[in-house]
């Protein structure tokens, strides 16, 4: 027969055979998470092929998830994450709902919590990782030289230098605001409430992601508005197609999303998408409020820019912190409201009036002092090395189904387990050994995800977290057997006789 009729197999090409070497090496461990692979002109001297083999071998390492590409860089080894199969775009019910959210989050809330040995439930970052000293000396010093600053209400829209660095900052993103577009408010939090006050009224209807971030299915609740699941992929957020469909009649009033390292899933949309995402809600005169708390924390390249960046029409309400860059318990957030700035303010006046302004300067002064760029680097690093420990060990003890998005950004660990693992009574299991997760039913209105879970990566990785996540597997397999155990398969089975 010709080489016509019997074309070479894949597994026969020079290729995909140094492709498998690579895997292998990989899968070994000999090629290590993020180390960076010979360039494409290295390799083919050295194994003595063309250029365009490497090229293509690296392109296949690239399909299966293995390495990737980095700008002006060159291959590096996958963070272990993309070793795991990715989950799949959700399916969330297609119509709006009432959010009605348990009374406590988990079993143990508040008075519990300092049972728990190893906490991976709750999305807030080890003291250790800020400069809590360099923060106390600057309060200190702002209460000793202006003592009236503890006798006095700060001016609604906040400190003027606060909102100048914030706007500066900025302009690295491509953010084009002024400072007087900017309202210091107490917390994202209180951000996303005063812009969702602002364009709804009870009853309307608010499309998020699913799963989304439980503090704002609690807002949501709190105001009496309905919430409408889009589809989202773990990798790049919100389906934009499935937003198209579901904006055709007027039903969503507003749009709440979090398209940077989204909690819990870690997507992120890419540009592209979110020039999109502005456009369409912009035509359908539907405002989006954008959370972007978790921006900072990119492992690769530049900061992602918000969807605010594209945003021409002033459709768009960008709303952050720096409770998980810099200093949870100074309670600082902002928001820039675009068209309705000034609704935004009204509400805050009515709300709280004014955010405390030793904490608004003392941050301020931060920002100032130059060290903040330095912090961020540091801080973005430690939480990789922290999210990669909790990847490796995942990919070492949890079931072989498992599937995980290795985010590229964010603490947050998004877990699919078996379908037969209820991640409530996985919870059970694990507070008796003190160790918590948040369960995935807690992310969405209509309570899905009851096999996931979501594991936030807060402190520096150790053998205590190693063996928290060992315990969590040897339950997954505890509750998987019991699935299979003979009362159940017999119980399912048909009766004989
Ligand atoms: C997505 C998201 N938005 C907002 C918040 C709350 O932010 P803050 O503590 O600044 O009010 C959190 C806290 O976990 C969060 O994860």
């Amino acid at each position: 027969m010709s080489d016509f009729a019997t074309p070479r197999r894949k597994a026969d090409t020079l290729y995909f055979q140094l492709a498998e070497e690579l895997a292998q090496a990989i899968a070994s461990g000999l090629l290590k998470r993020g180390e960076k692979l010979p360039s494409i002109r290295k390799l083919s001297t050295q194994r003595q092929v063309s250029l365009s083999t490497v090229m293509e071998a690296y392109r296949e390492l690239e399909d299966r998830g293995l390495i990737e590409a980095r700008p002006q860089s060159g291959f590096y080894v996958c963070n272990a994450a993309q070793l795991f199969k990715a989950p799949a775009l959700t399916q969330p019910p297609s119509a709006p709902r009432e959010v009605v959210t348990p009374a406590a989050l988990w079993p143990y809330h508040a008075s519990d919590i300092h049972k728990l040995k190893v906490d991976f439930g709750f999305a807030v970052l080890s003291p250790e990782l800020f400069p809590i000293q360099q923060l106390q000396r600057l309060l200190a010093q702002i209460t000793r030289y202006q003592p009236r600053i503890l006798a006095e209400y700060g001016k609604p829209p906040g400190d003027m230098e606060l909102r100048r660095h914030i706007a500066r900052r900025a302009l690295a993103w491509g953010g084009h605001f002024e400072a007087e577009d900017v309202l210091i408010t107490h917390g994202c939090i209180e951000a996303l409430n005063l812009c969702l006050r602002a364009v709804t009224k009870p009853g309307d209807v608010v499309a998020i992601e699913s799963p989304t971030y439980f503090g704002l299915l609690q807002i949501l609740e709190s105001f009496q508005l309905k919430a409408l699941e889009i589809p989202t992929h773990p990798q790049t957020g919100i389906s934009i197609e499935a937003l198209e469909l579901a904006t055709r009649n007027d039903q969503v009033k507003a749009c709440l999303l979090i398209p940077n390292f989204s909690n819990p899933l870690g997507s992120l949309m890419p540009d592209e998408n979110k020039k999109r995402l502005v456009e369409l809600l912009a035509s359908r005169d539907i405002p989006l409020i954008e959370d972007d708390i978790y921006g900072e924390f990119y492992r690769h390249g530049n900061r992602p820019r918000p969807a605010k960046a594209f945003d021409t029409s002033d459709n768009v309400m960008l709303c952050s912190s720096f409770t998980k860059v810099l200093a949870p318990g100074m309670r600082i957030g902002w928001v820039v409201g675009g068209k309705w700035t000034r609704a935004i303010e009204k509400l805050k006046f009515i709300n709280t009036y004014s955010t405390p302004l030793h904490s608004q300067q003392t941050i301020s002064r931060f920002l100032e002092n130059g060290g903040y760029d330095h912090h961020l680097r540091r801080l973005r690093r430690a939480v990789a090395e922290q999210v990669d420990g909790a990847v490796d060990a995942i990919r070492r003890y949890f079931p072989a189904d498992t599937r995980l998005n290795v985010p590229q950004g964010g603490f947050a660990l998004w877990v699919e387990l078996p379908e037969a693992i209820n991640t409530r009574e996985l919870l059970d299991l694990a507070l008796v050994e003190g160790i918590s997760f948040a369960p995935g039913e807690l992310f969405s209105p209509s309570h899905s995800y009851q096999n996931c879970m979501r594991i936030c990566c807060v402190e520096a990785w150790t053998t205590k977290h190693e063996r928290a996540i060992q315990r969590l597997g040897e339950f997954c397999q505890q509750l998987l057997d019991r699935g299979r155990a003979p009362d159940r398969v017999q119980s399912a089975a048909q009766p004989i006789g």
